[in-house]
């Protein structure tokens, strides 16, 4: 099919590539307006603590000083999504170190630095809750005491330190453990880490005389920000203008409200813009990161290597409110079934809280934390087995038309070619190719995330094309795909294509860059929209051209047929004289999965939409004296239902190994008695080019039945496996197993003494 195509499935440059290149393209952070101030924000010295007293009279005085805020001058109101406990400022005490308290604006930042160091707060300690172990225990400290009394989305299963617990109960786990010969017990951690954004949050606010404020901020979400502003400032959402110049990265770190609030409220009490822009400092110690997790697994097998049951729990470690959580542990339980096909589950995902900062989204929320455990898990039972790894995964994966954990249908299940290319390509026979080397293998599947997008597609009088969206293009060229289908549709090329993006007075909705949904959705509205305009070009061309509609063509930017052809532009220029233009408006949203409604409780995420399928294979050699890790081959084979740009779908595997490689190997950000120790990015290591091997990408096109030409989201999923196919290698090349996450060299030289005297 895709040989017909022209635009998709071809490798064109993205639409915003000469700004990016070039180092023109404006970002949040590079945004600023005339007599603009800077807004800075005093946070938490203590993760746990009354606050006694707050006075800002000295700071407030100090010169270039414009304003000061606090608790006291914001409307008292809870916000946050499926669970209202966030408030704008601590009030009465902190829960995280890093929590804001005050923020001020001023002529300069070494002012408004000033100001912060003036404002008198004194703090009475309270018991902190430091990790999920002591939130969990009898008796712990409550992080919320009036936890019962906050509005919350009915759903959830709270009680005290958990804000929410899902469950998915399918078949009978007991009887299926019977049936088992062998049963497997196991318990994994992993770290918090950060999603390394390189632009920092940043955000402008500015307000007009009729009280409408504008924020151009450098969120993935402009509507939910819009929303949200509008809860937290007690404003109608119609006087919120949110407006996305661009935005350097996200990967979820982008998904809620970070500084745009402050911003607000600064540039209201001062009269003035404001920006604010977090610090790596902030951004390590109060921004919303992946979180960390423990997981226990149980999984029964019989003899042959089929699994009969499996018993999973999760508890994540969501910080000091629940942001994203709560729905991060009800899709964690989905990656701990894994695609295989058990009869038998009982899977548990635990929001809980503690005194951290708000951990969040981060590309594949869960993903990565569950499926360690869970393709870890794999290898150990096959090892036990005696039996290869690919061919244990290969006796339980889910194929077209299995059933989902939750009872969702599968379709477009392209797992087992996955595995076979991605095994292929490592040179899979030969797994153990000498002492203190190993090949590692992982496999997994991930959503396509649903939400509405709209899009308004306009036909310019020269024939070129602009496409109106609300989605906010994050770095992933996903805009790009959606041009490119709306090329095809059209009969265009991708550089007729000019977009405006993320405004949200201007732009139709959209549910925003998230969840791997962005090309996929908006893509089908350019579908729709593309229809419309289509019905629009052909009723006009056939009065000129004396045909019937049905008769005509569009192809190569002009409307034909029977030998006579009309341009695009003659036609756009046609309907301003009769009609006001051309223009459509194409929406989409993606249809509901049906699954069994009985086998979820407190779940908000009970099934994959158009799932993917993928593996990652990984070649790798262990230093027998430092344990470091050198990775000499990556190889990552995914089903992407159909690849509509495969230069950009190859940029967000080789960039997903990257970033997932560093969670993998050194990434955590390493709290002690409640202080971030490594809040900076010398401390907290993230991989340099120097630290990527390179990345094999494979691409596997089973179709999606709802994605634009089949496709699905591609985005997070390369995310997912790195740490479980690096602990695979890992164990492959020195017997080894690491249940903990990051993967240092520490711990895998240590696991080496020990396993030289004869222990583990
Ligand atoms: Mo994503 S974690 O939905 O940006």
């Amino acid at each position: 099919m895709a040989d017909r195509m022209r635009v998709v499935g071809k490798s064109l440059a993205r639409v915003d590539a000469p700004g990016k290149v070039s180092g023109t393209a404006i970002y949040a952070a590079d945004f600023a307006l005339p007599g603009m101030l800077c807004g800075k924000v005093l946070r938490s010295t203590l993760p746990h603590a009354r606050i006694t007293r707050l006075d800002v009279t000295r700071a407030a005085a100090l010169p270039g000083v414009r304003a000061v805020i606090t608790a006291a001058d914001v409307p008292d109101v809870r916000y946050g999504g499926g669970l209202k406990d966030e408030t704008a400022f601590a009030k009465d005490k902190v829960r995280y170190m890093g929590q804001p308290v005050a923020a001020v604006a001023a002529a300069t930042p070494e002012a408004a630095e000033a100001a912060l160091a003036a404002i008198d707060v004194v703090y009475e300690p309270l018991p902190a809750v430091l990790d999920l172990e002591a939130a969990l225990a009898p008796g712990a400290p409550l992080i919320h005491e009036a936890w019962e009394s906050y509005t919350a989305i009915p759903i959830l299963h709270r009680e005290g330190n958990v804000c929410n617990r899902a469950r998915i109960v399918a078949g009978d786990v007991e009887r299926g453990f019977e049936e088992a010969d062998r049963v497997f017990e196991h318990r994994f951690r992993t770290g918090m880490v950060h999603q390394g954004y390189t632009e920092p949050r940043a955000a402008v606010a500015s307000w007009d005389s009729s009280g409408q404020v504008t924020v151009w901020s450098n969120t993935q979400l402009p509507f939910e920000v819009q929303n949200t502003l509008a809860e937290i400032l007690q404003m109608p959402p119609s006087k919120i203008r949110v407006v996305v110049p661009g935005v350097g990265g996200g990967f979820g770190g982008k998904l809620r409200v970070g500084v745009e609030h402050f911003a607000a409220f600064l540039a209201r009490k001062s009269g003035r813009p404001v920006r604010v822009a977090t610090t790596s400092e902030e951004e390590l110690t109060a921004a919303y990161p992946r979180q960390g997790s423990i997981v226990e697994l149980k999984t029964g097998v019989t003899k042959d290597g089929r699994i009969t049951a499996k018993a999973g729990r999760i508890w994540l470690d969501t910080g000091a409110f629940a942001g994203s959580g709560p729905g991060v542990a009800s899709v964690a339980t989905l990656v701990l079934a894994g695609p295989y096909k058990i009869p038998n589950l009982y899977l548990e995902g635990f929001a809980v809280y503690t005194n951290k900062t708000n951990c969040g989204s981060f590309r594949a929320p869960s993903g990565p934390q569950a499926n360690f455990a869970v393709e870890s898990q794999m290898d150990i039972i096959a090892d036990a087995l005696d039996l290869d790894p690919l061919e244990f995964r290969l006796r339980n994966i889910v194929r077209e038309g299995d059933e989902g954990p939750t009872g969702q249908v599968l379709n477009g299940v392209g797992l087992e070619e996955c595995l076979l290319k991605a095994t292929a390509a490592i040179g899979w026979k030969d797994r153990r190719p000498g002492p203190g080397r190993g090949k590692g293998l992982a496999c997994g599947w991930w959503t396509t995330t649903g939400g509405s997008s709209g899009v308004y597609v306009k036909i310019n009088p020269d024939g070129t094309v602009a496409l109106n969206t609300g989605a906010a293009e994050i770095g992933t060229a996903a805009i790009t795909g959606a041009a490119q289908v709306l090329a095809e549709e059209l009969g265009i090329d991708l550089t007729d294509i000019s977009v405006v993006a993320a405004d949200t007075f201007s732009t139709p909705f959209d549910f925003g860059a998230q969840g791997s949904r962005t090309a996929f959705a908006v893509g089908n509205a350019c579908l729709a929209a593309a229809a419309d305009l289509k019905r629009q070009i052909f009723a006009l061309a056939a009065g000129q051209l004396g045909v019937e509609p049905d008769a005509l063509t569009l192809a190569d930017k002009h409307v034909a047929a029977d030998g006579k052809r009309l341009s695009l532009a003659d036609v756009a220029r046609l309907s301003q004289q009769t009609g006001g233009g051309l223009i459509a408006h194409g929406t989409f949203i993606a249809p509901p999965t049906p699954y069994d409604t009985k086998r979820v409780e407190g779940h908000v995420y009970p099934a994959f939409h158009s799932p993917s399928f993928h593996a990652h294979a990984v070649d790798l050699s262990v230093d027998p004296q430092t344990g470091e890790v050198t990775i000499h081959k990556y190889v990552v084979a995914q089903d992407v239902g159909f690849a509509i740009n495969p230069t950009y779908i190859e940029g967000q595997i080789e960039g997903g190994v990257a970033q997932g490689l560093g969670q993998t190997l050194s990434e955590e950000i390493i709290y002690e008695g409640g202080r971030v120790l490594n809040p900076n990015l010398t401390d907290y290591k993230m991989p340099t080019t120097l630290d990527v091997p390179r990345v094999e990408s494979i691409l596997v096109q089973h179709p999606s039945l709802v994605g634009p030409h089949g496709a699905k989201g591609v985005g997070e999923p390369p995310n997912i496996e790195p740490p479980a196919a690096v602990a695979n290698a890992v164990a492959a090349a020195t017997g080894v197993r690491i249940t903990s996450l990051p993967i240092t060299a520490e711990k895998i030289a240590l696991g080496l003494v020990d396993a030289r005297a004869g222990g583990a």
